[in-house]
This record gives structure tokens, C-alpha cells and sequence, in this order.
């Protein structure tokens, strides 16, 4: 990162670097660890369901050697004992975050609390995929609440069940923040620099809008990982979020 004179803007940076968790969207930890050495500034990488099937307990101890913090983004969703002893895997990798599902229940979600308390693993619910519409969740999910309501209700139940945070759109940060505790953590992805991009996202917010809106975290993809110099785009998100 470039020196900056101001010490004060330069901690600042430092402070949004840290809540920026690049998507390592690649097929092959040969792919990944040598985009994680491209961008040696960025401290957590998001390890989703293509890399983790490809090639899961390499990338995680890759990153782990490298000192990295690890979003293991696997979207668990099954009976309470099974996703309970997925997580205790999971704390043995270091994951530092871990999604489940908050639609697998009350049950699954403490039951898979119990397994990481006490280790550097959190836990994050996933309310509604945002590829869920309005008229599929009440047409074909049967389900009579509306889109906010639903994930208002999954989230309180994340929260109630004893989860540290949530996975949701930037649009919806600023209201889930007025419902719970200011401990409860939100990451978002759906975020895109004016600069970038939208590609398939549908209703996507700046980073400096995501963080004002309540966000704790942001998930970052092709905006840095497809940029033509990738160091460049995320100092340019850091000091864009000033
Ligand atoms: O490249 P982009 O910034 O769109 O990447 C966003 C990352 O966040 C991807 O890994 C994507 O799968 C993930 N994600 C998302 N929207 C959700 C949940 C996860 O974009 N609702």
C-alpha cells in the first residue's frame, strides 16, 4: 500500500482494510494461493463451495500457513448432529467465519453454535439466497411472509440461537441493524465501486455506502480479483471508502 503522510487517514485505511474479505473464486488452490501472493495486503479471503470442493483442506492450511483469516463460505444445511460436526471440522482449519443455513432450524443452528464455542470460529447465517424472488418464495416456497420479513425472521432467529452474524444484500444492513444488537455482526457482498463493473449483481451498493449502511464486513470479488492490476483496485476501494 502507498505511504500515506497522514497518519490518521492511514490508520483509517488500515481499519477498511480490514473489513474487506476478497472471494477467492478460482477452481484450484494453484490458482488461489497465487492470487493470495498477488495481493499480499489482503488479510481474509472468502473460500466458497467450487475451491472447497476442488481442492479444501489445501487452500485452508495454504492460507492458514500464510497467516491469512479464512470466510469458509459453505452454506451448511442439514440435520442439526450433521452440520454440528462439519463445523468442529471446520475449527480445526482456523476458519474464522463459517455459513450455515438459517432456514435448517433453530436446532441446527445451536446445535452448531455448541461446536464452535470456544474456538476462533464464528458462525454466520445465510437468510434468503438472494437468487430467490419474491414470487418464488411465496409461489413455490409457500412461504406468506414477504422477502424483508423473511429475513428479518431468519436473522432474529440467527441471533436468538446464538450465531455472530449474517450474510445479507447492503440494501438491507441498515434496517436488520435497527432490529438487533449492535454486537450482531453483518457481512454483505453486493458491493461494487463506481468504478467497476456490476456484472450479475442486481442491486449493489459502493463499499463506502455498504460500511455507512451498518456493515461490518464486505465481500469483494472480480472488482479486485478480475481487475487488470488487482493491487491497484483494492487501494483504490481503501481510500475510495475515506
Ligand atoms: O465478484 P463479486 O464481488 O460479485 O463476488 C461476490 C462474492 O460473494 C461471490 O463469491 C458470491 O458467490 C458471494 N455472494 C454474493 N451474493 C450473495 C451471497 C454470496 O455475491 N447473496
Amino acid at each position: 500500500m502507498k505511504i500515506n503522510l497522514n497518519p490518521e487517514a492511514d490508520s483509517q485505511i488500515k481499519n477498511i482494510a480490514a473489513k474487506i474479505i476478497v472471494a477467492l473464486d478460482v477452481p484450484s488452490a494453484a490458482e488461489a494461493m497465487i492470487l493470495c501472493d498477488r495481493l499480499p495486503q489482503v488479510d481474509f479471503w472468502k473460500v466458497g463451495l467450487e475451491l472447497f470442493i476442488a481442492d479444501g483442506s489445501t487452500v485452508l492450511r495454504e492460507l492458514k500457513a500464510r497467516h491469512k483469516k479464512i470466510f469458509l463460505d459453505l452454506k451448511l444445511h442439514d440435520i442439526p448432529n450433521t452440520v454440528a460436526s462439519a463445523c468442529r471440522v471446520a475449527t480445526k482449519y482456523g476458519a474464522d467465519f463459517l455459513t450455515i443455513h438459517a432456514s435448517g432450524g433453530k436446532a441446527m443452528m445451536q446445535a452448531a453454535q455448541s461446536e464452535v464455542e470456544g474456538s476462533s470460529t464464528q458462525l454466520l447465517a445465510i437468510s434468503l439466497l438472494t437468487s430467490i424472488s419474491a414470487s418464488e418464495l411465496a409461489s413455490d416456497l409457500k412461504v406468506t411472509l414477504d422477502v424483508p420479513e423473511y429475513v428479518a425472521q431468519m436473522v432474529s432467529l440467527a441471533q436468538s440461537s446464538g450465531l455472530t452474524g449474517a450474510v445479507c444484500s447492503p440494501h438491507e444492513v441498515a434496517k436488520l441493524r435497527s432490529l438487533l444488537n449492535d454486537d450482531f455482526c453483518f457481512v454483505t457482498p453486493g458491493v461494487r465501486p463506481t468504478w467497476s463493473a456490476v456484472g450479475d449483481q442486481i442491486r449493489v451498493m459502493t463499499p463506502k455506502q455498504a460500511i455507512a449502511a451498518g456493515a461490518n464486513y464486505l465481500v469483494i470479488g472480480r472488482p479486485i480479483t478480475a481487475a487488470a492490476d488487482p493491487v491497484a483496485a483494492w487501494e483504490q476501494i481503501c481510500q475510495d471508502c475515506l
